[in-house]
């Protein structure tokens, strides 16, 4: 996967499992190895998170509004994954959700249990959103030697004292795995969709599982990644799938959440965010980390005021020195002192907690006297939990278990999302299209699809995501112009947008991309990735330029989708995008040169014709000649564009109708005063210019993918006068001119001469009229006849058709 977030932590579980004396932390062993300490800034570097720094927390400090909790100031909560898009969304007044959890271990829940607990009671305390608590008694059951009922029974024991921390029923939803899921198709569904997408190799890389594991293992950590998804909980969040996620938890459970987060934009949801806390000690040390299953290592939320202060007393690992001399003299070690490492927790007084650790360090105060404060605050703390516990029954614990809609002030004064669900937008969409395919952006970010089908005939597409107007459900279907293939399309997710790529069933250009010329606004050409494809009529498709090219198009089409998911590939797509943009803008400033030049002969023409009448002629010619000369001499650049395959043209027709009018205008018109004046060649004039009016305005719309139906009637409707009307005008030019070309000879060749060869020219114009008249008037009359029907008559009775 490309995404980041596991690269750098691939394999380092299980590497660090085989070496034995390694710091070695996984979601269910934490040792550290052969060091004193947990090394928290390798670990960071070992799973990839980023550190708590100054800036966040003035940034934390910033957007609540308040003094960032000890915890944070204490950098107990070192480390986090995206945090700051949280912070982001609470500054935005947008929704997000905490989520934290608990495996139950041991009846009675241990201060290292608590921490996170505590630190999640501020920060819903502080942001003021819903809470959901899972109780793994799944997890506890594949991994300890427990019974199911035993699990659950813990996770219902455990729920007991998290309520007795203090957290708000009509915020807080807590479920123990067995239960919940047993009743959440929701919530079933997604962690199946999380299985689907992690295969075995990548849970044993993140997660270190070994052969011998029971399978159940291998399946649960999607289970802890649903909860991170927001319709794992329809109650809560009404169905939302998008709705953020905070997670305040140690950071061994990180491998979960690097998982959820790989997965979590295939699966159209939002990666969660982490906030990730250091181990919280056990007695015996700094290198230990609190274990239920160690009692002399732990303090548990069930231990009388005595206990734990026995507890502290004979167990708690102390940073003073051996004798009361020598600790006078040197000073305690605050960094492995536990007394002090807790309070460091539970001291919530910046000043009274430096003033200890002064005095602590300066040997003035003994380890004893940190312990007899920590005694006393723990023993406070404890003593409100299990007095709050006392009043929590069964009923209690049920009602938080229940699946119900929490008091969320943000599902009713954010902008309602039922209300603007029920009204359907249309996305922002562009298309462009090659030969062989055709590629649609849908500019939705976050798209979570209600229905994308597409069949050969349409592509139905509707769901929910963030577009132009913001969350909504957006929606939207295209009938094809023509039939597309819908085995070898593809769709890639971007940032912002969604690509569709979808071949079509025939190699051709579209002249739009819908079946209807009607124009849909929320639908536009990709100015910036069309691709200029001709169909003009009079270039046949059938012709060998035309179908070489599509032979070496087929072949690219070939390695296209082979190689299409490769980054090469995409740059040469750039490249040749680029190429065939400078080639577009090109084409259409030709084209709009020559139709400018054209316009001024037909305007020019129209004139004189309305003011002299039959006398046009005598004056039409010194008007328009010059620029006649230079349109019809750039017109030859046609004939290279079909050669350099600029457009698809067909050869020999560009070129007989180039050729035939350099014959009328350079050897018969130009030349021969008489024929200045003819009203033969003032209605050449006219014909031409109007036939180039229509078709060069034509082109560039089709250069620029657009379809304006009046144009397309226009071109192939026009010929039908104007093409005979053209020829013959022509014809007799050359006919009234005869007489003066005989007469002057200006291109004969009359014998002897070197070459032994006559030629007059009057003799073979007339076999060229009679040769135009006979093939290749004709031949351009079936043509333009061919393509019109193809443009108009097909498409009015495929419209038709659908129709019915
Ligand atoms: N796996 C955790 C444990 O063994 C329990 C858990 C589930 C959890 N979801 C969580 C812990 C989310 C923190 C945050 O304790």
């Amino acid at each position: 996967m490309a995404e980041g977030d596991s690269n750098n932590t691939n394999g380092s579980v299980d590497r660090e499992i085989t070496e034995g004396n390694v710091q070695n932390v996984t979601p269910w062993t934490a040792t550290t190895g052969s060091e004193a300490t947990f090394d928290y800034q390798r670990l960071i570097k070992q799973f990839g998170t980023t550190p708590v720094d100054e800036e966040l927390i003035k940034k934390y400090e910033r957007i609540t509004g308040k003094k960032a909790h000890h915890l944070i100031r204490r950098n107990v909560f070192f480390s986090h994954r995206s945090l700051d898009d949280i912070l982001d969304l609470y500054e935005k007044k947008q929704p997000f959700y905490l989520y934290t959890g608990r495996g139950p271990s041991s009846e009675s829940m241990h201060l290292g249990h608590l921490i996170p607990f505590m630190f999640t009671k501020h920060l819903q305390d502080i942001f003021d959103v819903p809470l959901v608590i899972q109780l793994t008694d799944d997890e506890k059951f594949l991994w300890r030697d427990l019974t199911l009922e035993e699990a659950h029974h813990m996770a219902i024991e455990n729920a007991k004292e998290i309520i007795s921390i203090g957290f708000d029923i009509n915020k807080t939803f807590i479920f123990t795995d067995l239960n919940y899921i047993a009743q959440s198709r929701e919530f079933l569904s997604n962690v199946l969709k999380i299985q689907k997408c992690v295969n075995l190799n990548q849970a044993k890389k993140v997660f270190g599982f070994e052969d011998t594991d029971n399978i159940g293992k291998v399946g649960y950590p999607a289970v802890q990644a649903a909860t991170a998804f927001s319709n794992s909980f329809p109650f809560i969040f009404g169905g939302r799938p998008d709705i953020s996620c905070l997670i305040p938890c140690a950071i061994d459970q990180d491998p979960f959440f690097r998982v959820t987060r790989d997965v979590a934009p295939r699966l159209g949801y939002q990666k969660p965010s982490t906030f990730y806390s250091s181990f919280f000690p056990g007695l015996e040390g700094p290198g230990s980390k609190m274990s239920a299953s160690i009692p002399t290592s732990s303090i548990f939320l069930s231990d009388s005021p005595k206990t734990i202060k026995d507890k502290i007393n004979k167990h708690a690992f102390s940073g003073g020195k051996d004798t009361i001399e020598e600790h006078r003299k040197l000073g305690g070690d605050t960094t492995v002192d536990i007394s002090y490492q807790y309070l460091t927790f539970f001291l919530e007084d910046d000043e009274a907690l430096a003033k200890i650790k002064k005095d602590y360090e300066s040997g003035e105060l003994l380890t004893g006297y940190l312990k007899k404060e920590l005694i006393s605050i723990l023993q406070k703390i404890i003593k409100d939990i299990q007095d709050r516990k006392a009043t929590i029954t069964d009923e209690v614990v049920q009602e938080f278990m229940k699946p119900r809609p929490l008091n969320f002030k943000f599902m009713s004064t954010n902008i309602n999302y039922t209300h603007t669900m029920t009204e359907v937008l249309f996305p922002s969409v562009k298309w462009c299209q090659k030969l062989h395919f055709i590629a649609l952006s849908v500019y939705v970010s976050e798209f979570i699809p209600d229905n994308i089908n597409i069949t050969k005939l349409y592509i139905q597409f509707s769901g929910t995501g963030i577009g132009a107007a913001g969350r909504n459900k957006y929606a939207f279907e295209i009938h094809f112009f023509k039939d597309i293939e819908t085995e070898r399309m593809r769709m890639f997710t971007y940032e912002n947008y969604i690509e569709f790529r979808i071949p079509k069933a025939e190699v051709e250009s579209w002249p739009r991309l819908t079946l209807k010329p009607e124009k849909l606004h929320w639908l536009q050409t990709d100015w910036s990735r069309a691709t200029f494809e001709d169909s003009d009529p009079e270039n046949d498709p059938e012709n060998s330029e035309a179908s070489m090219r599509d032979e070496q198009d087929d072949q690219l089409k070939k390695l296209m989708s082979d190689l299409y998911k490769d980054k090469e590939n995409e740059i040469d797509e750039m490249k040749e995008n680029l190429e065939q943009n400078t080639t577009k803008t090109y084409l259409i400033c030709f084209n709009s040169l020559l139709w400018c030049m054209f316009s001024y002969i037909f305007v020019v023409t129209l004139r004189m014709l309305f003011v002299y009448q039959s006398e046009a002629g005598l004056h039409l010619y010194s008007s328009v000649i010059s620029t006649l000369m230079i349109a019809e001499g750039i017109q030859f650049m046609e004939i290279i564009h079909v050669l350099l395959g600029w457009s698809k043209g067909d050869l020999t027709s560009t070129v007989f109708q180039n050729v035939g009018r350099w014959i009328i205008l350079f050897i018969v018109v130009i030349p021969h005063e008489s024929a200045h004046s003819l009203p033969a060649f003032t209605m050449v004039c006219f014909c031409w210019s109007a036939i180039e009016v229509i078709r060069f305005p034509y082109y560039i719309l089709q250069l620029l993918n657009l379809d304006v139906e009046m144009m397309t009637w226009l071109r192939y409707t026009a010929w039908i006068p104007l093409y005979p009307t053209g020829m013959l005008s022509e014809m007799l030019t050359i006919l009234f001119t005869l007489p003066e070309i005989h007469k002057e000879g200006k291109f004969d060749l009359p014998l002897p001469n070197n070459f032994n060869i006559s030629f007059n020219m009057s003799l073979a114009l007339q076999y060229y009229a009679i040769i135009v008249t006979l093939i290749f008037g004709p031949y351009m009359l079936y043509h333009m006849y061919k393509q019109s029907y193809k443009k108009l008559g097909l498409n009015k009775k495929k419209g038709k058709e659908k129709e019915n």
